[in-house]
This record gives C-alpha cells, structure tokens and sequence, in this order.
C-alpha cells in the first residue's frame, strides 16, 4: 500500500473556527486511507495566528509564541480527530516517532507541531523521512510554487515541476518568525531534499483535487521530484 503524508494547511482547514472545511476533508481523507496508509499533519490557521497576535501584544517572545501555535495545531489535529471518527487513530501523536508506530493500521494517523522554530511543514518532511513516505503532499491556500511572491511581483510563474536544488532556492528565501506564512519553510525543504523525497504542493482549496492529482486524473500544483523520476499516478482514480 502506498504510504502517503499530508501537510493539511491550517489556512485550508482552519481559516477561522467557524469558517472550518472539516466536514468537506473529512469524506476525502476516509477515501484517502482505504487506498493508502495515511498521516496528516494539521496547521494552526487563523486561530493560531490569532494567539500568537494576542501573545506577541503580551510581550511573549518567539518561541513562547511558538508554543502557543503549537498547541493551536495540536487543538485543530483533535478536531480532525473529531470528524473523522472511527477512520482516524483515536490518539494524536505527539511527535514523528509516534505517528510511525501508529501507521500501518488502516486509520488516519493524525498530529499537529511538535517543536518552536519550525511549522508544521517540517513536521510533516520528518514524518514523511521517519516513515518513509511515497510522496509528501502540501495542501495549501495557493496553487503551487512561485518564483516569487505572486501577490507582490506580477511577474512571478509557477513551476509545474522543479527539482530539489529549485526548492531550496525558492524556500531559502521565505521568513520564519512565529505565524509566518510561506509556501513550504526551509527546514521542510531541506530535509525533502536530502531524501529526495517527492513532495506534491496542491491548492488545498478544493479538497477533491489531491484524490484526482493522486491518481494521475489532473495535473495540478508543483511536482518536486528527482529527474525522470514520476511519482505519479500513485492511487486509482476515486469514483465520481
Ligand atoms: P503552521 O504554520 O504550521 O500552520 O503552525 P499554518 O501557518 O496555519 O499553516 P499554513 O499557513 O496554512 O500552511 C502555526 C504556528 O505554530 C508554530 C509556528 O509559530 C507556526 O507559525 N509551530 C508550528 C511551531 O513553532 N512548531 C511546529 O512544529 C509547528
């Protein structure tokens, strides 16, 4: 079975309490994990930008406010948890290492950040390193990889496909203070590099579109993967 982590965007799941996609991922995630060993690791999204605002005004210093977004993530990986029900592992894991021993059992394994100065993009790198993942897949609320920041340079292109070295540069070039919000951070794209592990980053937006990008139906999104190397289609097509 193809084994296969997800980076679920705080911004796609969570771009406020009330205004959460849950109920559209969830079915997704259910298909998802009958055709493949699935781990998702879940980001703060608004709320956690919201605590870490509200921190920051109290004085709190990075990594504290790090801290606090941590929690957040761990708190919207729980309300997954929620919604997927019996689908899911009835536990979050609190690092990597725990979410491997809990793979392999036809459940959603599922966890939030793990440790300050990273985001859950990272996490979800170690986890698919640690685990051994067939492919790393992103989903977030762009639709794929820039050269530059779209919404700042109009001459900004997205890449269809780039290489590992293309990754580092365009990560290398993003900030990392608390509740920042760039594409993939750099920790992320070091540790996909040095394993050369092929990562997919799809607009999380509409959630049916990692099922069919998946299963070789749609191209979509940037492809990050070793020359002449395809990892794709990793999964039969999902029925209409
Ligand atoms: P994320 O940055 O991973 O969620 O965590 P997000 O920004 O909502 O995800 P996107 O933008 O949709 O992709 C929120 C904050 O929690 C802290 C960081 O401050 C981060 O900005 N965090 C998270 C950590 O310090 N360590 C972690 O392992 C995870």
């Amino acid at each position: 079975m193809a084994r296969v982590v997800i980076s679920l965007g705080g911004s796609v799941l969570f771009p406020s309490l009330e205004t959460h996609t849950l109920l559209s991922y969830a079915p997704v995630l259910k298909r998802l994990s009958g055709q493949a060993d699935l781990a998702v690791v879940v980001g703060g999204g608004g709320e956690a930008r919201r605590y870490i605002h509200a921190a920051r005004e109290c004085g709190a210093d990075e990594a504290s406010c790090d801290e606090i977004g941590i929690l957040v993530t761990r708190l919207n990986a729980a309300l997954l948890l929620a919604a997927l029900g019996d689908s899911a592992y009835p536990k979050v894991a609190r690092d990597p290492g725990e979410a491997v021993a809990y793979m392999g059992r036809q459940k959603v394994v599922l966890m939030g950040g793990v440790t300050p100065a990273q985001t859950t993009d990272a996490v979800a790198a170690v986890l698919a390193e640690l685990s051994r993942a067939d492919i790393l897949v992103n989903l977030t609320s762009v639709d794929g990889i820039y050269s530059r920041d779209p919404k700042t340079d109009p001459s900004a292109r997205r890449f269809d496909r780039m290489s590992f070295d293309e990754l580092l540069g365009v990560a290398g070039s993003g900030g990392l203070e608390a509740g920042s919000n760039t594409v993939l951070d750099i920790v992320a794209a070091k540790v996909i590099s040095r394993s050369r592990i092929p990562l997919l980053v799809l607009d999380g937006r509409e959630p049916r579109l990692i099922e069919d990008v998946l299963a070789g139906k749609k191209r979509a999104g940037t492809l990050v993967s070793a020359p002449g190397k395809d990892p794709l289609p990793l999964l039969r097509a999902a029925p209409p």
